[in-house]
């Protein structure tokens, strides 16, 4: 490998490491990031072997970069990553679940980080439907997703961006063990990658909640928390690449049944609103408040009850105790 110094009028992206497969050639230049400077890593036309990438993660690199130009390219990259993946017997869970999390991890921070732009909702489309492939009757790399380490690490964004992911991979593997059909499953992992974008827009005491039991709170930091899913949607809803069941699902995240959610207080909700709505509650609680799964599941039986229907809830618990101990 030779490096070459490289020009520095040339724009980068970040790509995450667990996204690139070995034996896929790149159709686009690869490049390392040294405290001033770029260096060409795997030139077009290479693939990036499996020792480099060992190097790479002993050495802490999470993210390799390409130029902004080769966007489009990797974008196609990852889809044929996303076949090879689908069509070797041999792939482990391991790294299905790195990549569908990589993918998924990148979506989330362009959401959160630009969630008014359409590149964010394609990317977030496309990692929703990877993720409804990987995890396709595939507990094995729901788990390895959830506990991936360093998840969350660093500010509160981080946490929320790791909740995203979470929420989105739960949701897709708990609607398809619920029989729900592919493109609802896909629109719930749209959905949960924004479903808390409404963040940003909080007051400083709103936005404390998130990571907070909202139960011992003043109401003026409680009126602000619950503007949040409305808020997401404003910053949607004139977009023209928005689906509108994806907006429903991001407005009524916070809906519980007989009116006990928030912001409508909606007596009824669908069964893939249901899903949405328990999914991103329970992960809220593991990845946001850092409580463990198995009282929260307990809790769920006993303070939800009448928020969710009882053969929800049930199946729900079933479905995470069969995650811990398959
Ligand atoms: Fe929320
Ligand atoms: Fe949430």
């Amino acid at each position: 490998m030779k490096l070459k110094k490289v020009n520095f009028i040339m724009n980068f992206v970040p790509v995450r490491l667990t996204t690139l497969k070995s034996q896929i050639p790149f159709t686009f230049d690869v490049y390392v990031k040294l405290p001033h400077k770029y260096l060409l890593y795997v030139r077009n036309g290479d693939d990036i072997e499996n020792e480099s990438k060992k190097r790479l993660r002993k050495k802490k690199v999470k993210k390799l970069y390409i130029e902004d130009k080769d966007e489009q390219a990797y974008q196609q990259y990852l889809d044929q990553c996303l076949d090879s993946y689908l069509d070797d017997p041999n792939a482990s869970s391991e790294d299905k679940a790195n990549f569908g999390a990589g993918v998924a991890e990148s979506a989330s921070d362009d959401v959160f980080e630009k969630p008014q732009s359409e590149q964010s909702y394609k990317k977030a489309k496309r990692a929703s439907s990877s993720l409804v492939k990987m995890l396709s009757s595939n507990d094995e790399v729901l788990k390895t997703i959830l506990s991936r380490v360093e998840q969350g690490q660093g500010n509160e964004l981080d946490k929320l961006k790791a909740h995203a992911v979470n929420s989105s991979s739960l949701a897709i593997r708990f609607g398809e063990y619920m029989g729900l059909g592919v493109s609802e499953l896909e629109d719930l992992g749209v959905a949960a990658l924004y479903h808390d974008i409404g963040y940003k827009e909080l007051s400083e005491a709103g936005q404390s909640l998130f990571f907070k039991d909202i139960k011992d709170a003043d109401v003026a930091s409680l009126s602000s928390y619950k503007e949040h899913p409305k808020k997401a949607v404003e910053l949607l809803q004139d977009k023209p690449f928005a689906a509108e069941n994806v907006l429903d699902l991001i407005l009524t995240h916070e809906e519980k049944l007989q009116g006990a959610g928030f912001p409508q207080k909606l007596q009824k909700l669908s069964l893939v609103q249901e899903v949405h709505s328990l999914c991103c509650h329970y992960d809220r609680k593991i990845t946001l408040l850092g409580e463990d799964s198995n009282s929260v599941v307990e809790n769920i039986m006993v303070d939800q009850l009448g928020a969710y229907s009882l053969e929800v809830m049930k199946k729900f618990k079933k479905f995470i105790t069969a995650l811990k101990t398959d």
